[in-house]
């Protein structure tokens, strides 16, 4: 007799194929006037949207392991009296430069790559492959391509050009890593109420040395100090108030034997410790930089922060994070990963008590959400309202296919899906100029198109995304899912 009770099927709002596509290597690279456009880009948008990521997902036909292996290309979209011109370019690290010309894979990646052959042909080299993969920021007027485990690269922000590796007028040493997540803080209180670029490098061992370093707007350093952190750290993102820095050390360990023996890449040997605290580093900005603060919660992993600021002697702080670390499986492809076997990665908020040194956390958003950003002015600061990547289901893992918008004063939620063919990237607020309120602007993200395998630039309206894009940019190629990028009111159209 046939059972007449089944479950209602879950709305699976894409298609795995499709998602795969995404992962495409785009080797290609072009420059030309956007001209086929649905829609209309505001005229008052005048600037240059920046974006990293992974461009070669394999080297002549040699699959890279993971993506964040991939080495790094630059794309950007300059937006000028209501028209848009594209750009990209593979930043020439050394290590692009050398396997291209050789036509196979030299380097082991950090995240499993392997060089062709056995163990031994791996065994005993630790040289890393600096991929500039990660973000792009143009600061002190330069841009540079930054990939958190080793030296900047410089580019021309004219023709993306790239001009070697930037060491930023001798502040950083060879070999120095700078990571890849710079904080802007707008209107520093150490300054006068100018601009300042925050960023921090780590070096890791048994104990973690953090070096906080802060840049005017010419580039030049304001600012170090360095802090010895007891234990390995595995720290890809922080965040700033006007007093502190905050960083969250995730309860992890490091064995890197199986990498030295060339089994596995060190991004492998990473293992999540779930029945270990995350230790919250709360370093001061301001002179001498003494009395860090080192508080405990359990938390998970944690790779993006969303921001924090300060109220009333705590230290709100909103940040991504996931049950457990997702590790990288060696001998299975990242594109066979089965979405429901792991965490999604949700919103929480942690409240620090600085004077009790306690910490009390609340989840904000369960649904599966990636790659946080606000306003530019509200870093650091009390904010209203936080744009991220977003999966398309209210529940469960899956591909990012949507825009959230979350209204903390509110408690509104609005999103824009682009299921079931679109794949969105990292969200991008731009305030639009003379703007009376905080979410006056636009929203921008690069969405790969699967039915036309090909991506769009898209500019939804930050004040109601459920309007749908003002905006859709068809680009004539793919773009493979990229990391971070940033915005900036310069505008770099052509030279
Ligand atoms: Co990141």
């Amino acid at each position: 007799m046939q059972n007449l009770v089944r479950e209602q099927p879950v709305y699976q709002p894409y298609d795995r194929q499709d998602w795969q596509k995404g992962y495409q290597s785009q080797p290609n690279e072009d420059q030309y006037w956007i001209e086929d456009i649905e829609g209309k880009i505001p005229s008052e948008l005048q600037g240059t949207l920046f974006r990293n990521g992974p461009g070669l997902l394999d080297i002549h036909g040699t699959a890279i392991q993971h993506p964040f292996d991939g080495d790094g290309m630059v794309c950007a979209i300059s937006f000028k009296e209501g028209r848009a011109y594209f750009r990209n370019r593979f930043v020439r690290t050394e290590g692009f430069v050398k396997e291209q010309q050789a036509k196979k894979i030299l380097y082991r990646g950090v995240f499993g790559t392997k060089k062709p052959g056995n163990w031994l042909n791996n065994a005993f080299d630790l040289k890393f492959k600096n991929i500039a993969n990660t973000n792009v920021i143009y600061w002190g007027e330069k841009l540079l391509a930054l990939w958190e485990a080793a030296e900047p690269h410089r580019l021309d922000p004219h023709t993306l050009e790239t001009l070697g590796l930037d060491y930023l007028d001798g502040i950083l040493e060879p070999g120095d890593s700078f990571s890849a997540h710079p904080r802007i803080d707008r209107n520093c209180q150490l300054d006068g109420g100018k601009p300042c670029l925050v960023n921090f490098s780590i070096k890791v061992g048994l104990s973690s040395t953090i070096t906080i370093y802060e840049f005017n707007p010419k580039g030049k350093l304001l600012r170090r100090h360095e802090h010895v952190i007891p234990g390995f750290s595995f720290i890809h993102d922080f965040a700033i108030t006007p007093n502190y820095c905050i960083f969250f050390q995730n309860p992890v360990t490091y064995n890197p034997f199986p990498f030295v023996f060339g089994f596995r890449g060190a991004g492998e040997c990473v293992k999540f410790q779930p029945d270990r605290p995350t230790r919250i580093l709360v370093i001061p900005r301001t002179s001498p930089h003494q009395g860090v603060k080192i508080l405990e919660t359990q938390s998970g992993f944690v790779f993006h922060h969303a921001n924090a600021f300060e109220l009333e002697d705590k230290i709100h702080i909103d940040s991504v994070c996931y049950e457990s670390l997702p590790e990288v499986e060696t001998n299975v492809s990242y594109k066979e990963v089965d979405f429901d076997t792991l965490a999604p990665g949700q919103l929480w908020r942690f409240t620090l008590n600085l004077k009790d040194e306690t910490v009390h956390k609340k989840l904000v958003e369960s649904r599966c959400c990636e790659f946080p950003s606000t306003h530019p002015d509200k870093v650091g600061h009390p904010y209203r309202y936080l744009f991220l990547s977003a999966a398309h289901n209210l529940n469960g893992n899956a591909p990012q296919q949507a825009i959230l918008k979350l209204d903390w004063k509110t408690q509104e939620r609005q999103l824009w899906s682009f299921a079931p063919n679109g794949y969105v990237s990292e969200p991008i607020f731009v305030p639009q100029p003379n703007a009376s309120s905080e979410c006056e602007g636009w929203v921008i993200t690069v969405v790969y198109d699967a039915s036309r395998h090909r991506s769009d630039v898209v500019i939804l309206d930050a004040q109601d995304l459920t309007k749908g894009p003002i905006a859709q940019l068809h680009l004539k190629q793919h773009i493979p899912y990229g990391l971070h990028g940033s915005w900036t009111s310069q505008c770099f159209a052509q030279k």
